[in-house]
């Protein structure tokens, strides 16, 4: 991966490029414990333990795809830290779309699709002092040129790439100064102006609202019709007796028809 990159703003500077990782987002919590400063970035070529939600593996070969983590100092609430993966699911869809308007959607609360298909995940950790939010690094695994057998067998219907998509090399040092630049945007915006702004982008994006949807949260399982998000960026469902219910966190898998547009 070439290095020669020059971040246009704040975000992303300074950037560590790293040739082989564990994992962006581990080595990146080392250097915030050492002092690192908000917009600094770890960027690899590959990973030997990339990072998924909820322990699972983030497929990281070299070459492909980008990985990257990005530190943030957000003056809020640990309980409001979900909403920066929102945020950045914004950013991340409206970089993708740039490739594949109509067809790039939101999945809550971590996924970006394309044509229905995972083509990027988010993985949000973060320190706390006290009850406020010390930082926050958001991990994110964009597949921009995995082929469909660099996946695993069992991800390849449900997996994609930028390439898969477009039939186009995507470069991935552009790609990545492109998604800096749209995500210092979001935030920016986020800090000024609140969640409310955010909420309305996600909610057009997104590819949830009016399927039917099964949400796990350890042993409690929620089914029904996506609808909302609350205000503070909880999933808001129906169930079939009609009962409303607010999902804080969660892994959803769609399990019918949309029921809307
Ligand atoms: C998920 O969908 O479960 C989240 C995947 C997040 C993967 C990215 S790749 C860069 C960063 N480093 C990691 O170890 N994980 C995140």
């Amino acid at each position: 991966m070439n290095a020669d990159f020059v971040s246009s703003g704040w975000l992303g500077r300074p950037v560590h490029f790293m040739e082989e990782v564990d994992s962006t987002n581990s080595r990146l919590a080392g250097l915030a414990h050492r002092g690192a400063t908000e917009g600094t970035a770890v960027i690899a070529d590959c990973q030997t333990r990339g990072r998924g939600r909820l322990g699972r593996v983030w497929q990281s070969p070299p070459g492909r795809n980008l990985y990257v983590s990005l530190l943030l100092k957000p003056d809020l609430p640990a309980e409001q830290a979900p909403q920066i993966t929102l945020v950045t699911g914004v950013a991340v869809a409206e970089a993708l779309s740039r490739f594949c308007p109509g067809v790039t959607t939101l999945k809550w609360p971590n996924d970006v699709l394309i044509g229905g298909k995972k083509a990027c995940g988010i993985l949000t950790e973060m320190r706390t002092r006290g009850t406020r939010v010390d930082y926050v690094i958001v991990g994110i695994g964009i597949n921009l040129n995995m082929g469909k057998e660099d996946f695993p067998e069992e991800l390849r219907s449900i997996a994609t790439s930028l390439r898969e998509e477009t039939g186009r090399e995507i470069d991935r040092v552009d790609f990545a100064k492109a998604l800096f630049s749209v995500l210092e945007t979001w935030y920016d915006r986020y800090r000024r102006m609140g969640f409310a702004v955010v909420r309305e982008r996600w909610l057009a994006l997104s590819g949830i609202l009016g399927r039917t949807v099964s949400v796990r949260n350890g042993d409690k399982k929620v089914e029904g019709t996506a609808f909302d998000l609350d205000p503070s960026g909880a999933l808001m469902i129906l169930d079939k007796e009609g009962r409303q219910e607010t999902v804080y966190a969660g892994d959803i898998s769609l399990t019918g028809e949309n029921l809307c547009c």
